[in-house]
């Protein structure tokens, strides 16, 4: 067992399509809002369902949701739609990843009707050790021109999450210094 000066050598470098994942679902009556569409929470659920795969797989262990943003519902989705959530991580920093999803639905019983996109969400997830503390992840070996682009993208947002977060703490002075959660 390695003691605490001992320095662990870090993960091997992993490519992109290593981690990449589908879930589907089939809407049914049970996951509409009051208007009859299907309730925004049931999407986000699959999204982060999806997305936890891709991190763990990625990560070659646990890791935990630390942040959900840029969520866009596009469309409405409707009982008999066949959902596709399709995710992978977009970036891989020390001990976070962001993980892209992109919500396809379909009709169930006709596959003649093209797909529409209806929905889109970055989540960041953390990978963790048995005590739930950060762990480091592998870096992403980029495969296409695309992996390149949603990296270069990736980086603009995690640089905005954490310039928010910075002057959120910064705002709320002595709050911040005693660890307030910036959306608690
Ligand atoms: C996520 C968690 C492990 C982070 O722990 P922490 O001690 O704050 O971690 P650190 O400050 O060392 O940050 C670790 C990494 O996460 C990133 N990070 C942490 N919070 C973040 C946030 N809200 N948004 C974006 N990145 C974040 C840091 O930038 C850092 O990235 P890097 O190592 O790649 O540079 C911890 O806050 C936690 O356990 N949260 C609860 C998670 C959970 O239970 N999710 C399920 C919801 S029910």
């Amino acid at each position: 067992m390695p003691n605490a000066s001992e320095k662990t050598e870090p993960p091997e470098p992993k490519p992109i399509s290593s981690a990449r994942t589908t879930l589907s679902r089939i809407m049914t009556a049970l996951d509409v809002n009051l208007l009859g569409t299907v309730h925004g929470g049931v999407i986000m659920k699959l999204v982060d369902d999806v997305a936890g795969a891709v991190a763990n797989r990625h990560s070659g262990g646990p890791a935990v949701t630390a942040s959900m943003d840029d969520m866009q519902f596009l469309v409405p989705v409707r009982v008999g739609d066949l959902v596709h959530a399709s995710a992978q991580v977009n970036w891989a920093g020390r001990t976070s990843m962001e993980v892209g999803v992109r919500v396809v639905a379909e009709r169930w019983d006709d596959s003649t009707v093209p797909g529409a996109h209806v929905a889109s969400a970055y989540l960041v997830f953390v990978a963790v050790d048995d005590a739930g503390s950060p762990r480091e992840v592998p870096a992403l070996v980029l495969e296409t021109e695309g992996d390149a682009r949603r990296f270069r993208e990736a980086e603009i947002r995690r640089a905005h999450r954490l310039a928010r977060r910075e002057a959120i703490l910064a705002s709320r002075g002595s709050d911040a210094a005693e660890g307030a959660a910036p959306t608690g």
